[in-house]
């Protein structure tokens, strides 16, 4: 049995299983993840620390590698969408 926690996206209380990154609390929201300079909507794409199109702000912190990060309970996420 696995244990759940809760992240705020944007607002929005996620329920996601303990250990799982702060992407999958985006995913499971249904927010995009931040807009390009033209304004187009941006995913995590590569999972690992590379691409860069997963930043969101944590914890009032800008520029956070979402793929990178395990979600802690309470944490509170903001994206571009
Ligand atoms: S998805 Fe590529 S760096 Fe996070």
């Amino acid at each position: 049995m696995s244990t759940c926690i809760c992240v705020i996206v944007n607002g929005k209380p996620v329920e996601i299983v303990a250990g799982a990154s702060v992407a999958a609390a985006v995913a499971r929201a249904g927010s995009q993840f931040r807009r390009s300079r033209s304004g187009e909507a941006r995913a995590a794409l590569c999972g690992m620390g590379v691409c860069f199109e997963c930043r969101v702000e944590i914890d009032g912190v800008p520029q956070q590698q979402a793929c990178m990060l395990i979600a802690r309970a309470g944490m509170q996420v903001r994206t571009d969408g």
